[in-house]
């Protein structure tokens, strides 16, 4: 089986292969590094082989638990923030019929089996927001799997409280029991404490993995198998990337795409570009930012992560991408074959002059206009590092994740930075919580007013 791909070519315009080259040793170093586990950050290393230790028994455990939801429930809403609900938000809208939201119950649309619509909260704080999520779910049969590792943050507890007082209110205490599963560290916050209290089914996310590295603990496995989708099958992808990513330098696209882009940065390209052409893949972008901007953005360095669905956003921010301030790469993520086949029709009329295309599948418009945009943006400045999946499904999704992961693990260790701690996260709460008077913040609420006067 073919597995994803990385190209470079489009790069060495810009910086030549031996410079890439010159990172290879510091690049093999930050794998012995993570292999030996004797470097920053080490405590949070649970990921790294994660695709090949998780157990046949446990996936099929996880899906059982995501059965049983399914029986009960025609909506599951998932709560969670950050690393805590990406993951499961960019597989499945990555999976997802476009228009699954529309129908009464999500729907896989190779297979057509029925699976509760996955909804998603807890990861802003919006009254509006969780207003119109509430009013939506009186009218549903709904469970929740309610996830933090913490078990302490503020969005996700906020939504929890909001949707078990419903569930409770519709269903009863008992019946909600068994709609509800919680995800959270083995022993502590108060996630845990009310779980055991209320003896809900849950499960562990392991301490030695941290929330954007964990797509492939039960955060992530859960939410997708619930939304229908084969854990097996991501995990598998996973495990063949895992071991492709072990191997030295010139077969290890991990290696290579972490090279790359660091050789790219010093030459002053301080903005990544994910790029993709279908807009399924927006929450997979949405993940990768995360995943790099909490894992690099430290100690004033770092890449900084963006993104944009094209070719919608050309007719956006092409402009800036082709013309703006020379300090961009763009790394697209190129899917080979779509799933779906939509022929042009000829049109006896031609008023719209589209007959040339007559015949054509639409991807054939969508290749062309990703390679002439490469070969624009090349032109224009813009070094291209180009990610092929082969198809988009479970198993180069999990190939993906897993690529993405170890490259960042690998980056990050020749920034000289600790790519598995957030320091900068706790800031903002700080201050919200002081201006909320929490209970333990009189000192810092005292402070905080004193600025505002
Ligand atoms: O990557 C991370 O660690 C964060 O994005 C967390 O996942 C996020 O802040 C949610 O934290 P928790 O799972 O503790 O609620």
């Amino acid at each position: 089986m073919e597995n994803i791909s990385l190209q470079l070519d489009k790069v060495y315009g810009f910086v030549s292969k031996e410079t890439v080259m010159s990172y290879r040793a510091a690049c093999e170093a930050a794998q012995s590094t993570l292999e030996k586990g004797d470097g920053k950050g080490s405590d949070f290393l649970g990921w790294l082989h994660l695709p090949s230790s998780i157990s046949e028994p446990f996936l099929d455990e996880i899906q059982e638990t995501a059965d049983a939801l399914s029986r009960r429930c025609e909506v599951v809403v998932v709560a969670g923030i950050g690393g805590s609900y990406l993951g499961s938000k960019a597989v499945t809208e990555a999976l997802n019929n476009s228009f699954a939201q529309l129908q009464r119950k999500g729907c896989c649309c190779c297979c057509r089996k029925k699976h509760p619509v996955v909804l998603f909260a807890g990861h802003n704080i919006s009254e509006d927001y969780l207003a119109e999520l509430v009013n939506y779910l009186k009218h549903k049969s709904f469970g929740i799997i309610n996830i933090s590792k913490s078990g302490t943050t503020t969005e996700t507890a906020l939504a929890f409280r909001l949707l078990k007082t419903l569930l409770e209110k519709k269903v009863g205490k008992r019946e909600a029991r068994q709609r509800i599963v919680a995800i959270t560290d083995a022993r502590k916050g108060a996630l845990r404490t009310l779980a055991t209290q209320e003896a809900y089914k849950t499960y562990v996310i392991p301490d030695n993995v941290g929330g954007r590295y964990s797509v492939l603990t039960p955060v992530g496995l859960l939410p997708i198998a619930v939304a229908g989708y084969d854990i097996h099958q991501l995990v598998a992808g996973a495990a063949e990337m895992e071991k492709q990513c072990a191997q030295e330098f010139d077969s290890n696209i991990a290696m290579q795409y972490a090279a790359a882009r660091q050789a790219l940065y010093a030459a002053g390209k301080k903005i990544e570009i994910l790029v993709n052409y279908h807009p399924k893949l927006h929450y997979v972008s949405e993940w990768w930012k995360q995943l790099y901007g909490e894992s690099e953005g430290k100690e004033n360095k770092g890449l900084y992560p963006a993104s944009v669905d094209l070719t919608t956003d050309l007719h956006s921010m092409g402009q800036w991408i082709q013309q703006g301030e020379r300090i961009i790469l763009e790394t697209v993520v190129s899917i080979a074959k779509p799933r779906q086949k939509v022929e042009i029709p000829f049109d006896q009329e031609n008023l719209d002059g589209l007959n040339y295309l007559a015949g054509k599948r639409v991807d054939e418009v969508n290749k062309m206009a990703e390679l002439g945009t490469q070969i624009a943006h090349v032109d224009g400045g813009v070094p291209n590092i180009k990610v092929v999946m082969p198809e988009l499904n479970e198993y180069y999704l999990g190939q993906l994740m897993y690529f993405f992961e170890k490259a960042c693990g690998i980056s990050g260790y020749v920034m000289g930075i600790n790519p598995f701690d957030q320091p900068g996260v706790e800031d903002y709460k700080r201050n919200m919580f002081a201006l909320l008077e929490k209970p333990g913040y009189e000192e810092a609420t005292k402070a905080i007013k004193e600025r505002l006067k």
